[in-house]
């Protein structure tokens, strides 16, 4: 069944607690953490604070997506913190084998992130490394962006791989995802739909509704 992780990043802050029990309520299998680093990208978010905050009120997967350049000097951090998963952009640090290798020992998942700017082909020699793919459908850096179509077919050619390679790693859609452009994403492959607007600027109360229309 598709998984759905509700980013964080457009929830109320002032009630994170409230916010991440009730989605973790309503059947959300994963918790996405953006972390910004204003280098990266133009933006400036989350630390490995909020991930050790938000791992004493869910059991639900940290599901820590780096927008942070570079990225090996930071990964202890978030495995304290108690990540579940760990995705990075390879460009953005050529330390890949150490990087994966940290995650990995740590009994943590690694995973890359592609920037819509990144093809297939530079990326296809890590996916029999990681366990988890996050196909970018937004540049990243903001949440609220309009979902980019020209990115559906990345998802296609990293599902297509998996299968001709027999390959376990899980395909996430992060960026601009609603009840339409989710339904697009399931037909070229995606396993899990990121979603932060489409929930987090709606009343609470239908927050349910939400994730499972996603479905
Ligand atoms: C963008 C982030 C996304 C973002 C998605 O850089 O990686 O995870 O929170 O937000 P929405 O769902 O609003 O596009
Ligand atoms: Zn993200």
């Amino acid at each position: 069944m598709t998984k759905i992780a509700p980013s964080i990043l457009a929830a109320d802050l002032l009630k994170i607690k409230k916010e991440v029990k009730m989605i973790d309520a309503c059947g959300a299998e994963y918790i996405h953490i953006d972390v910004m680093d204003g280098h990266y990208v133009p933006n400036i978010t989350f630390g490995p604070n909020i991930v050790k905050s938000l791992r004493s009120v869910t059991n639900k997967i940290l599901d820590v997506h780096l927008m942070i350049k570079p990225v090996l000097n930071y990964i202890d951090s978030f495995l304290n913190a108690g990540a579940n998963i760990i995705s990075f952009h390879p460009e953005a640090d050529q330390n890949h084998q150490k990087i994966i290798e940290k995650i990995r020992n740590s009994n943590c998942k690694p995973g890359i992130a592609i920037h819509p700017n990144v093809k297939f082909q530079d990326i296809k020699h890590l996916l029999n490394k990681i366990d988890l793919v996050i196909v970018m459908t937004v540049v990243p850096g903001f949440g609220g962006q309009k979902f980019m179509d020209s990115e559906l077919s990345k998802i296609k050619d990293i599902f297509e791989y998996r299968k001709e390679n027999s390959l376990n790693f899980e395909i996430e859609v992060d960026g601009g995802i609603n009840d339409l452009t989710a339904k697009k994403c399931l037909n070229y492959g995606a396993d899990i739909l990121v979603a932060g607007t489409y929930i987090f600027s709606k009343k609470e109360e239908k927050y349910k509704h939400l994730i499972d229309s996603l479905r």
